[in-house]
């Protein structure tokens, strides 16, 4: 794989492309080769959402490839890497990659990545799911994906917004074997989590 272990990213147009944000730069302090896939409605909702511009989100991945180019190396199961995480997952992508109609590279990647029983992780941003939503996330489930909505963890005692984010994150790059330094763990920094032998 290089010298460098590789996560494919895909930013897609749900709410909370912070997540998408946080993860490329958690990606690079780690020294992993990011490959950036960021949908066109992606670039809409960072508008809304960031004062970064795609071009600013493109700068923080060591690789990005158009959503529409199908022939990208994240299209084929022979590029390597340690799987894929889509940070934030709109319930669009996520039907697209379930039904496995893919029609851009970030479906493509993603169906590559379950083929080849690599990590995919999907941060599903939507609220609340109706039945179709979450037969849609069962049927991912038992293909093998790993279905993870950015739910805030309060044990962790976040006291911003970026806490938060940066909690959610962590916990997503640990899915990958991914230790980032932000991350706070119960039983290791968190004092009320620590067991009475490791407060000795
Ligand atoms: C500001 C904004 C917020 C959005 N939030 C969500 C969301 O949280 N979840 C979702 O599934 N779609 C959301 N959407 C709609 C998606 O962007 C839309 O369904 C789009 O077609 C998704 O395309 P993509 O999957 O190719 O990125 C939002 C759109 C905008 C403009």
């Amino acid at each position: 794989m290089g010298d460098k272990p590789r996560l494919i990213v895909g930013v897609s147009g749900a709410s909370g492309s912070v997540y998408g944000i946080r993860a490329l730069q958690a990606l690079r302090e780690l020294g992993v080769d990011s490959h950036l896939i960021a949908s066109k409605a992606a670039e809409m909702t960072l508008g809304y959402e960031t004062d970064l511009t795609p071009a600013g989100l493109k700068d923080l991945a060591d690789h990005a490839y158009k959503p529409s180019d199908v022939g990208a190396p994240p299209a084929s199961g022979s590029f390597r890497s340690l799987g894929m995480l889509i940070a934030p997952c709109s319930v669009r992508t996520m039907s697209e990659i379930a039904t496995g109609v893919t029609s851009g590279l970030i479906s493509r990647a993603a169906d590559v990545t379950l083929k080849e029983r690599r990590r995919l992780v999907l941060m599903v941003r939507e609220t609340p799911f109706h039945l179709g939503h979450l037969r849609t996330m069962t049927q991912l489930a038992e293909m093998g994906a790993v279905i993870m909505p950015p739910l805030p963890a309060f044990y962790a005692k976040p006291e911003s917004l970026a806490d938060m984010v940066d909690q959610t994150v962590g916990r997503a790059l640990d899915l990958f074997g991914l230790d980032w330094k932000p991350t706070r763990r119960w039983g290791e920094d968190l004092e009320s989590g620590r067991r009475p032998s490791a407060r000795r």
